[in-house]
């Protein structure tokens, strides 16, 4: 038996579907490159972690299963080329939702991951009413502040918590 796709949104060249079990060779192939985990400081270390996470997003967050970090293939390819989504925070008190994306090596330069964050974006406003999307980037990643600032989110401010410094841009509903 095949598994189902549950698709959430779907652009020119990339369909993002919720997480299946099947995933996990590639998602753990994509948190072993160290340029990908350089600016992601809760990446999965194992595969045991990274099967973890991907059993967490098969059904989307518990509290807010409309949120989640889902696979993203690549039309063309058929490949699963990343994890991107819409991630629940809270952040000095505030609840915020975090636009997130993590595209693989290989495919970096294509504008594949502004795709993917627009269609979020996008998805999160105007599916989901979502009336302020956030980005939380590492102040050294500089292909992240780009696609965020391509997506419309302007920096508004710094932040820490236990991993460290991070940066807040951020973007409200029109
Ligand atoms: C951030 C990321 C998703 C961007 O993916 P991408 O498909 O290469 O993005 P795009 O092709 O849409 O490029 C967006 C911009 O960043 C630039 N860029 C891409 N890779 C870059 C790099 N390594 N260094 C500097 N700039 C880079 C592109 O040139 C483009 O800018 P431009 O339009 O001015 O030319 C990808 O680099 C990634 O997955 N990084 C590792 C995980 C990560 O850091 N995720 C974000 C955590 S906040």
């Amino acid at each position: 038996m095949t598994t189902q796709h549950e698709i959430i949104l779907e652009t020119k060249r990339l369909i993002l579907r919720r997480q299946v079990i099947e995933d996990l060779d590639d998602l753990w192939a994509l948190y072993c490159d160290p340029d990908i985990t350089k600016y992601i400081p809760d990446a999965p270390r194992s595969r045991e972690e990274a099967q973890e996470e991907l059993e967490w997003h098969m059904h989307g967050h518990p509290k807010h299963p409309e949120f989640g970090l889902w696979a993203t293939i690549h039309k063309e390819s058929e490949n699963f080329i990343g994890r991107c989504g819409l991630l629940p925070w809270e952040i000095d008190g505030q609840n915020e939702v975090e636009v997130a994306y993590t595209i693989a090596k290989q495919y970096w330069g294509q504008g594949l991951g502004s795709e993917a964050a627009q269609a979020i974006l996008q998805y999160g406003f105007e599916k989901l009413n979502i009336p302020r999307l956030v980005c939380l980037i590492d102040g050294d990643n500089t292909a992240s502040k780009k696609v965020a600032m391509k997506i419309g989110m302007t920096f508004e401010k710094e932040a820490r918590d236990e991993l460290g410094t991070f940066m807040i841009y951020s973007k409200q509903r029109e």
